[in-house]
């Protein structure tokens, strides 16, 4: 069924489960979603083709598709009590909270069909999950910018009907921008999964303990929120808009990296696993000029990222270190020309990488041979000693 990937047993030692979902070969830059190279499905596929092939294993036929997009259209609606959580949030709330309050309350709201190992519940919940997390981070956006919240338009597709939810107005028809679409669609695809990633071990992590999978993803949310994480998306244009406020000196600031002067890192470059061009960063690359040339980006931050890519590519101290852009380095600069302020790319990153933490989490509920065990710890602390009283201390 598989060609077996052979591994080294050094690798076998320190990998934390198995997993039958993605595929990575760090050093060769090599990414597949259940076998299909990431470079065949961005050119060929949409992202809710990617969700089912990643959450049960196969690419879905025609009526298997439409099963799949009608069921997940039925259910974006917010239960009303769950929308009236977005009146307590202060309007300038971080939206990677808002999202793993609203995630983690869905198992609130649906306490009859939590049971992980009851496959209605699990279907269900899965479905749930990918219909209202858009819906959830639309409603953030517009809670952030004081604008009234739309209700979903099911004869819309998944992304489109975020997009509408998220930029358009009650009192006028949002036009769609194929262009916008096709887009984002792509990240979605690009972001959907990728191994044993922080978030995703943090999932399957907190699914292990058997916690209903609204639990497990609110968790992964949190998780994907650390700058080194998830939030290097936004990081990488706060970078980039820095060096463009202080003259646009890209040897001044690649210098700065190399010093090590105050911890700064060059945020978008270098991976735990890709010890060559992260192979998402090159499709992203390869699109970024189109669409930010359909969209209007900004070019003087593109040149600045170029610039720093050049740069970094040809230094030998970056090149000692292995260290390439990933896939955060320009996907800021797409997220910002469709028009989300920079606090939302991490949401973004969420919305794209859910039907992966899906598909582990269901993958450890199914094989216990895929859990990640409790993790141990070598000992660093004191030897055994006896208690002293406050007067000997
Ligand atoms: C994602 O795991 C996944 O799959 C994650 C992800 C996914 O899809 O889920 O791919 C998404 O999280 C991508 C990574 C986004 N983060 C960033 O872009 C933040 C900047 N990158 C770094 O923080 C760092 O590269 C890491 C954390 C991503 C990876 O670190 P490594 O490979 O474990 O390297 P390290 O921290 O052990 O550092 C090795 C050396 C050090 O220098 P020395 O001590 O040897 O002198 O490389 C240096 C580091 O200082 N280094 C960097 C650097 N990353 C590592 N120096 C400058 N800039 C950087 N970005």
């Amino acid at each position: 069924k598989t060609d077996l990937v052979t591994l080294d047993p050094g690798f076998v030692n320190t990998a934390s489960c198995s997993s039958a979902i993605c595929y990575i070969d760090g050093d060769q830059g090599i990414l597949r979603y259940r076998g299909y190279p990431i470079e065949q499905l961005a050119e060929h596929s949409t992202f809710l083709e990617v969700s089912y092939l990643l959450i049960y294993g196969e690419l879905p036929t025609r009526t298997e598709l439409e099963e799949f997009t009608h069921k997940i259209s039925r259910h974006t609606l917010l239960h009303e009590d769950l929308k009236r959580f977005f009146d307590g949030f202060p309007r300038d709330a971080h939206p990677m909270p808002v999202l793993s309050s609203a995630v983690s309350a869905l198992s609130t709201f649906y306490q009859d069909s939590l049971k992980p190992f009851d496959s209605n519940h699990v279907e269900i919940s899965t479905i749930r999950l990918l219909a209202k997390l858009p819906t959830i981070a639309a409603y953030a956006y517009k809670k952030s910018v004081g604008q009234p919240f739309l209700y979903p338009d099911n004869s819309l597709g998944l992304v489109e009907n975020f997009l509408r939810m998220t930029f358009g107005f009650p009192a006028e028809t949002y036009e769609l921008d194929p262009a916008l679409v096709k887009a984002l669609d792509l990240l979605f695809i690009l972001h959907a999964d990728h191994e044993q990633n922080c978030s995703t071990s943090t999932v399957r992590l907190v699914g292990s303990s058997e916690a209903n999978l609204f639990a497990s993803i609110s968790a992964g949310i949190n998780a994907l929120f650390g700058p080194l994480h998830g939030g290097a998306n936004s990081a990488v244009l706060e970078m980039l808009e820095g060096i463009r406020n202080s003259g646009g000196d890209v040897e001044r600031f690649v210098a700065k990296v190399k010093n090590k002067e105050d911890g700064v890192k060059l945020m978008g470059f270098g991976h735990r696993v890709y010890k060559n061009y992260d192979p998402r960063a090159a499709i992203i690359k390869r699109t970024a000029d189109d669409i930010l040339g359909k969209l209007g980006g900004d070019d003087s931050l593109l040149d600045i990222a170029k610039q720093l890519e050049e740069h970094a590519l040809s230094d030998d101290y970056f090149i000692e270190r292995k260290l390439y852009p990933n896939v955060d380095f320009y996907t800021g600069l797409i997220y910002r020309a469709m028009g989300f302020p920079t606090k939302f790319f991490t949401v973004l990153f969420a919305l794209g990488r859910l039907p992966g933490w899906i598909a582990h989490w269901r993958e450890m509920m199914n094989d216990p041979a895929t859990k990640i065990g409790r993790p141990r710890q070598v000992y660093t602390g004191h030897t055994v000693r006896d208690y002293k009283s406050l007067s000997e201390r």
